[in-house]
């Protein structure tokens, strides 16, 4: 259990990391731009001073050449070289003229544009806690979908080059890294990857015998696990038998229960159990038994209102318990860029502060999110109409029936470990009292509608581990699903998580329908009978 409590705190520590914003990573792209624009520079600046000091040695030995050579007699011994006219003449040359043309090209700082620019820059600069993130950012992905580690080396993530591949320096921080979040069996995996890169690199970036210390605790670490009787050794990351030495029979017996034989959903499950469904259902994997499987469809509905009389509107059940369904087609391609366009100012906002009318971006790491309502946008008042149209809910949001629109942009590794949405049903008393009564008087989320604003290449599910559903991000459709139940008690079914986004970026907008003026509303269309 402390393993899996632990998993959940890494998640969420790492969820609101660099990472997880492309927006960020842009700006750090950019940053690097600059500060290699920067070097260059730097480095022709300092090519011209350093040619101006090679000039005056080269001037230096040039006159002496002859007297070095002992072509020339020297009078008295060299001493006497200042009575020589012309060398006198010269001496006094350089050291005024040339001397000074060294000081003047010396005196300008040229790494000052890079020191300005780190320093105005500073809070966009990563650290070692932002390395660590990105780092278990790649673990969490690698162990969420199983990817194949040789090929994650190798530099090809589900099927998709990256253009670059890890060093056995990088694949021994990821080891350190999986090893620190107490994920042995991956640390041990890396190691093995950092291993077979050492040797082919010839021990350049990290040495054979670094690593094969780092090897030997980490594997040491990971047996231990089986010979403590005060932890479930399930419960932690292992290979499930010990790689040195023997197992007894009790132990092998305990560490075989590792592997699920049937899969559990509900109320009922284990966190442990709703871990391994989440992280199956983001792989794309089925967890409804066929009979469940084969009720999920898809029609087509007109809602007897004129607005979809003409285009039916498209509509897939992902989960019955507690329906969740998709509409497709829902917006435009047209219309979801439009709305990232009218979000990303706002994204960008939170993140660049001018400072005395200069370019200092100041980043607030959690800003992955801008908030809309239907007076910012004519587009955003349409799509509140089109809510309405297609949930039956009224988002009136001067009267409190709806939020405004919540648009958030995940990047790479971006997640959201599974939670409710409702925020009032699961409070106690005394928590309810420091709820603002503009909420109160709003009442809870009745309901969700997440439009996925852009495709995502490789990952990014929303998935129910709990109901066993899953829904893939399709740029202009939207997922709805009830929070609550008709009763207005809270549906814990609804647990629901976004899967870490593999490749690419994920862009959502959030409306949450609140209970208020919702009384007459909340129709049968939308019910199990379906
Ligand atoms: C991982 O990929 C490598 C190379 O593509 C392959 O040789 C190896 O068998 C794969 N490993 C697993 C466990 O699939
Ligand atoms: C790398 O280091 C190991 C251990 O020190 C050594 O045995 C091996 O020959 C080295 N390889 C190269 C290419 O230097």
């Amino acid at each position: 259990m402390i393993q899996y409590v632990l998993v959940l705190l890494l998640a969420s520590v790492v969820q609101s990391d660099i990472f997880s914003s492309t927006a960020h990573l842009q700006n750090l792209l950019h940053l690097e731009r600059h500060l290699v624009t920067t070097l260059h520079d730097y480095v022709d600046r300092t090519e011209v001073k350093l040619n101006e000091v090679k000039r005056y040695l080269n001037l230096f030995y040039d006159s002496y050449q002859e007297v070095l050579e002992e072509k020339v007699p020297v009078p008295g011994n060299g001493e006497d070289m200042v009575a020589n006219p012309l060398q006198a003449y010269q001496l006094v040359k350089r050291l005024s003229v040339d001397w000074n043309t060294i000081r003047r090209a010396m005196s300008t700082d040229d790494w000052l544009p890079i020191r300005k620019l780190t320093k105005d820059y500073r809070q966009l600069m990563p650290g070692k806690e932002d390395l660590q993130g990105a780092a278990l950012a790649l673990v969490r992905l690698q162990d969420t979908y199983k990817l194949n580690m040789t090929d994650v080396a190798r530099g090809n993530i589900l099927g998709v080059p990256q253009g670059t591949s890890l060093t056995a320096r990088d694949l021994l921080f990821l080891g350190k890294q999986s090893f620190n979040a107490g994920y042995y069996a991956h640390a041990i995996r890396w190691l093995d990857e950092a291993m077979t890169k050492a040797r082919l690199e010839g021990n350049t970036t990290a040495g054979v015998t670094e690593i094969l210390a780092f090897q030997a605790s980490a594997v040491d670490m990971h047996d231990k696990l089986f010979e403590r009787t005060d932890i479930d050794v399930s419960d932690y990351d292992t290979f499930g038998y010990p790689l040195n030495g023997t197992l007894s029979a009790h132990r092998a017996a305990l560490a075989s229960t590792r592997t699920r034989k049937t899969v559990k959903l509900g109320n009922g499950v284990s966190v442990h159990d709703e871990q391994l469904n989440y992280m199956a259902l983001c792989r794309g994997e089925t967890l409804l038994n066929p009979v469940q499987e084969s009720k999920l469809k898809c029609y087509h509905e007109t809602r007897k209102h004129p607005f979809f009389l003409l285009q039916p509107l498209r509509v897939e059940v992902r989960s019955l318990e507690p329906l969740v369904v998709q509409f497709h087609n829902l917006l435009t391609e047209g219309q979801t860029d439009l709305l990232r366009q009218i979000a990303e100012p706002k994204l960008a906002r939170s993140m660049v502060q001018a400072d005395k009318g200069s370019e200092v971006v100041s980043v607030s790491r959690t800003s992955q999110n801008a908030w809309v309502g239907p007076k910012d946008h004519p587009l955003m008042a349409r799509v509140y109409k089109l809510v309405e149209s297609v949930t039956g809910l009224s988002t009136d949001v001067d009267e409190g029936h709806a939020e405004i629109v919540q648009i958030a942009n995940y990047g790479m590794g971006g997640h959201y470990t599974p939670h409710f949405d409702y925020l009032l049903v699961d409070k106690e008393p005394e928590e309810i009292q420091y709820v603002h009564p503009k909420e109160l008087d709003a009442g809870d989320r009745t309901a969700t509608l997440m439009f996925y604003l852009s495709d995502v290449t490789r990952g990014g599910a929303t998935v129910f581990p709990k109901a066993g559903g899953s829904v893939w991000p399709k740029q202009g459709s939207a997922v709805f699903w009830y929070n609550l139940k008709k009763s207005g008690g809270p549906d814990t079914l609804t647990l629901h998580g976004a899967c870490p986004v593999a490749i690419g970026s994920k862009w959502v907008a959030n409306f949450w329908i609140r209970e208020k003026g919702q009384i007459f509303r909340r129709r049968c269309e939308l019910d199990p009978e379906l």
